[in-house]
């Protein structure tokens, strides 16, 4: 069994997706060729954003973000620390502070109770993250943000192609960003990326700051990067594109067998993460909250179950950004951090290897001490 079967998914899209890429090879155009603003098009119109510019990937498009923004050493920009390093990365490398606030014990996002109190004089942006494919709670945040004069920045790297409120994830705040690492629910062959808003202004210093920060050929306004989504990438995602509502309905199905089996014979013994009713998720990760996690793991690994941990520790105690921690840390956070585990999920797991993964971890939990099986 794999963690994501990416084999499968290539298969069900073989023709589509060889057929995209002979296209570029025929037409050559391999930066900034057709298939980019097509993407662009199609994802801005997904969404509901008035822009999209894609990018090279998930980080460059988090700089490329608070780069628009302004945001420059001195600033601090509030975050959660329970996220991929690159949520944290792209704010110290503008030099930047970063303002670690804890998470929600149930959903792991981002606990837009705890962020008022870390607002100063000096907070630019919020960078809220929809871990493991669920929005975090951006109505509140976006509230906030508005009261102080605050950007939002959803870090939408896990959850393109989510539902908040009636909105898709991406398109919640004042830009999105997500990610195109093969992986990812919508993933290219590479790496990729791309930038929503509907903000005309920062969508300018954004497709910019992209090409090095040019507004001409050969005139450069302002600081950028050389943050471009290859046109290959750019095919691979349109090819994907037409299966990407299925496939979401596919993972949603297999998350919710998943519910259903733990919910049965496991019931007590360990906890998913939760979903609020009014968002949906596109679970990059289904992730559950288990006892003797490494213990745990090894039993599944032997039984041949792969799994993987999202994360084993959180940003503030990583050793490169721990002096950012704040007073006290973050402790729903490092606790979450020992005993999160995210099982094998896709659109086509099917519901034979889901009952095998479940079946494993019951025996998996038989196996441990006694007195320990409280998650
Ligand atoms: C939450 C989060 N933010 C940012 C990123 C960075 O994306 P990329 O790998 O495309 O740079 C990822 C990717 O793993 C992620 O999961």
């Amino acid at each position: 069994m794999d963690f994501i079967d990416l084999k499968s998914q290539y298969l069900a899209s073989r023709d589509l997706i060889n057929a995209r890429i002979q296209a570029v090879l025929d037409h050559g155009q391999y930066i900034m060729g057709p298939e980019v603003a097509e993407l662009e098009g199609r994802l801005a119109a997904y969404t509901g954003a008035r822009h999209c510019i894609t990018v090279s990937s998930g980080t460059e498009a988090l700089v490329i973000a608070l780069m628009a923004l302004g945001v420059a050493p001195g600033d601090e920009v509030i975050t959660t620390p329970f996220s991929f390093i690159a949520t944290a990365e792209a704010i110290v490398l503008l030099g930047a502070t970063p303002v670690f606030v804890d998470v929600e014990p149930d959903t792991c996002n981002l606990d837009h109770r705890l962020v008022q109190e870390r607002i100063t004089p000096r907070t630019r942006a919020i960078i809220p993250v929809s871990l493991y494919g669920q929005p975090a709670d951006m109505d509140e945040i976006n509230a906030l943000a508005e009261r102080h004069g605050l950007a939002v920045i959803e870090d939408a790297a896990q959850s393109f192609g989510a539902g908040y409120r009636g909105r898709k994830s991406g398109n919640l705040s004042t830009i999105g960003c997500t990610s195109f690492f093969p992986s990812k629910p919508l993933g290219c062959y590479g790496d990729g990326g791309a930038l929503f808003t509907s903000d005309d202004a920062l969508a300018t210093a954004m497709r910019e700051i992209r090409v090095h920060g040019q507004s001409r050929r050969y005139v450069h306004t302002r600081i950028g990067v050389g943050g471009r989504m290859d046109t290959l990438q750019c095919a691979v995602v349109l090819a994907k594109l037409e299966r990407f509502e299925w496939e979401i309905e596919q993972r949603q199905r297999a998350a919710a067998c998943y519910d259903d089996l733990l919910a049965g014979s496991l019931a007590g013994l360990l906890e998913p993460v939760t979903l609020r009713p009014d968002r949906s998720s596109v679970y990059a990760q289904y992730t559950v909250r288990v006892p003797q996690r490494e213990r745990l793991q090894e039993i599944l690994h032997a039984a041949g179950i792969p799994t993987a941990v999202h994360y084993p520790v959180p940003i503030d105690r990583q050793p490169a950004y721990a002096h950012w921690a704040g007073p006290g840390g973050c402790p729903v956070a490092a606790g979450l951090a020992q005993e999160v585990l995210s099982l094998p999920m896709g659109p086509y797991l099917d519901r034979a290897s889901a009952h095998r993964v479940v079946q494993a971890l019951g025996q998996a939990l038989a196996q441990l001490q006694p007195g320990d099986k409280a998650a």
